[in-house]
Order: C-alpha cells, then sequence, then structure tokens
C-alpha cells in the first residue's frame, strides 16, 4: 500500500517520512519527474502551482482553482535565488516549509516540490531570455535580473512537470505577462490561467511579505487599495496624469509609505499610457510599488473605462 505521505530526497526540515496524509513531498527533480510521470500514464491532468512558499489564502486559493479543472496538482515550494536582485530580500524572505506542507496537504495537493537550491542549478543557469518590452518596465526596470530569473526557473519547472495547466496570481500581474512571453519563447504547450488576487478584510492583498511589517505598518498598508479603488472613482473626471498624481500624492503623504513607481498600464503590453483611450477595448490597469517600511508592496487595479 502507498505510504500516506511520503518525502523523496534528504529532507531539511521535515523527517523523512511522515505518515498522515496523502501527499508526497519530492525534492529531487528525478523524483517529481518519475511521480508526475506516473499520474501521466494514468491519463491525469496535472496543475500546476510555482510558489516560494511562506504560504497564505492567496495561494491555496490557487491550489483551490488547480483542484477543480484538474485530476493531480503539484506545487512548488522554492525560494528562487535567482529571481532576487538583492541579497537581503533573499536572507529575509519568510520561509515555512513544515507549515506550507501542512496546509499543502489540507489544501489536497498531491506533491509539494521542495528542493534544495543545489538540486535546481546543480549548474549557473547562464540562460538569457528575449523577454522583451514587457519585462522593460515597472519591475523591470526596479529589479534588473528579476523576470530573467522568473522566466529561468519557471521554464526549469514547466519543463520537469510539463503540466496541462498552471496557476498564477493576479498580484504580480505584469509577472505574467513576462510567463507567457517565456512560454512563447519556449513553446511549452499548457494553459496559464490567472486568478484574481485574495485580499484581507481590510482590502490588504495577501503577500508573504505582509508578515514582515510593524504592527503600525500594517494597519497603514490596506491605504494602497483604499487609495487605488478611490482613484478609479476619481477617474470619472480626471485625466489618466491627474488620477497617476492622485495615487501617488495620497500614499506619499502617509506616514511609512514610499511609493517608488505608479504606471497605468496597457494590460497586453505593460506600458506605460498616457491617456484613457489608448488600450483599445481592455481596461487599462494601475499598478503600484509602494514601501511600507521596509516591506515592498504591490497591488494594481483595473480602470473600467
Ligand atoms: O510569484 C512567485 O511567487 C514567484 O515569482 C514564482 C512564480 C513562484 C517563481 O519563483
Amino acid at each position: 500500500m502507498r505510504p500516506i505521505l511520503t518525502v523523496i530526497g534528504k529532507g531539511l526540515h521535515l523527517p523523512f517520512r511522515i505518515i498522515t496524509s496523502q501527499m508526497e513531498i519530492i525534492r529531487t527533480v528525478a523524483g517529481l519527474r518519475s511521480s508526475v510521470e506516473a499520474l501521466k500514464n494514468e491519463g491525469k491532468t496535472v496543475g500546476l502551482v510555482p510558489t516560494m512558499g511562506a504560504l497564505h489564502k492567496g495561494h491555496l486559493s490557487l491550489v483551490e482553482r488547480a483542484r477543480a479543472a484538474n485530476d493531480a496538482v503539484v506545487v512548488s515550494v522554492f525560494v528562487n535565488p535567482t529571481q532576487f536582485n538583492n541579497k537581503k530580500d533573499l536572507e529575509t524572505y519568510p520561509r515555512t516549509e513544515e507549515a506550507d506542507a501542512r496546509l499543502l496537504q489540507e489544501a489536497g495537493t498531491d506533491i509539494m516540490f521542495a528542493p534544495e537550491a543545489e538540486e535546481v542549478y546543480p549548474e549557473p543557469d547562464t540562460r538569457v531570455f528575449d523577454l522583451g518590452p514587457v519585462a522593460e518596465v515597472m519591475e523591470g526596470a526596479m529589479r534588473p535580473g528579476h523576470f530573467n530569473g522568473v522566466a529561468q526557473i519557471v521554464s526549469r519547472l514547466f519543463d520537469m512537470v510539463r503540466p496541462t495547466r498552471a496557476y498564477f496570481g493576479e498580484k504580480d500581474f505584469q509577472q505574467i505577462a513576462v510567463i507567457r512571453r517565456m512560454v512563447e519563447l519556449e513553446g511549452f504547450n499548457l494553459e496559464i490561467v490567472e486568478c484574481p488576487i485574495c485580499r484581507h478584510d481590510d482590502g490588504l492583498a495577501m503577500s508573504s511579505r505582509n508578515v514582515r511589517l510593524t504592527p503600525a505598518q500594517r494597519e497603514i498598508a490596506p491605504a494602497i487599495h483604499r487609495t487605488l479603488k478611490s482613484s478609479v472613482e476619481k477617474a470619472e473626471t480626471l485625466t489618466l496624469a491627474e488620477t497617476r498624481k492622485y495615487v501617488v500624492d495620497e500614499l506619499n503623504s502617509m506616514p511609512h509609505m514610499k511609493v517608488e513607481y505608479y504606471e497605468i498600464v496597457d494590460p497586453l503590453t505593460m506600458q506605460p499610457i498616457d491617456s484613457w483611450e489608448a488600450p483599445h477595448n481592455r481596461p487599462a490597469v494601475g499598478c503600484v510599488t509602494c514601501y511600507c517600511g521596509e516591506v515592498r508592496l504591490i497591488d494594481n487595479i483595473k480602470y473600467n473605462k
């Protein structure tokens, strides 16, 4: 009989074998490939949810979507070093593997893939993706190399799992465009599923980074979503430039808050636009990155004009 929960490969934080429920924790690429192949040999469709762990309800909503549409669900939990352009950010990124495993198990995940960096990158990944204009603005401009690192890890995961569908949250709105571009470049045959942002009751977008906010910062942080929402009302009468300025000035006037950028972009090209008419037949999207103390938070909103 299949052990109820199996850990394949060396486990740093979890004992080698825990019997609790039907989820495999796999730490090796070979183990992942062979378990996924077994699922596919049974004719099963596979949904992949790539994550960097420190899981919250937002991640679990992706798992739920994947569960509903696929026969099996693989969740990767890997803090990918190649996408961090800031060493301190990589070091301080929250890591909560045991809690993640529990949550994924409860959410009905079939495989949690939690490798060490050496397993994913036995050699340095020197690939440079031609991600084009979608990766050059906003996060691409502020975090050099970040999107290339995202393309490296996501392409590796897609290659290991060859999923039927892969799930990404719309909080990282630009990231989805970059991943679509990588999929086009690499010719992967899969569906990218975009899932809505999950928010706390006070409107703050769920993020693994929120745990680093002090109580005072946590209290002020929901102002990001509040301001974006009120900018949608203001946009009824304001020009795009005025709306943009409203968001930046409003957030910068609050304690702890410092806007890094606020751009209103065409959702297909990610290019900033200068009039509401610019993206034809699709709503413009406002994308903000705002420091709350030392914590870098991102969010976005659609302007249905
Ligand atoms: O969005 C994230 O958490 C990461 O960028 C991803 C897609 C898991 C790649 O490491």
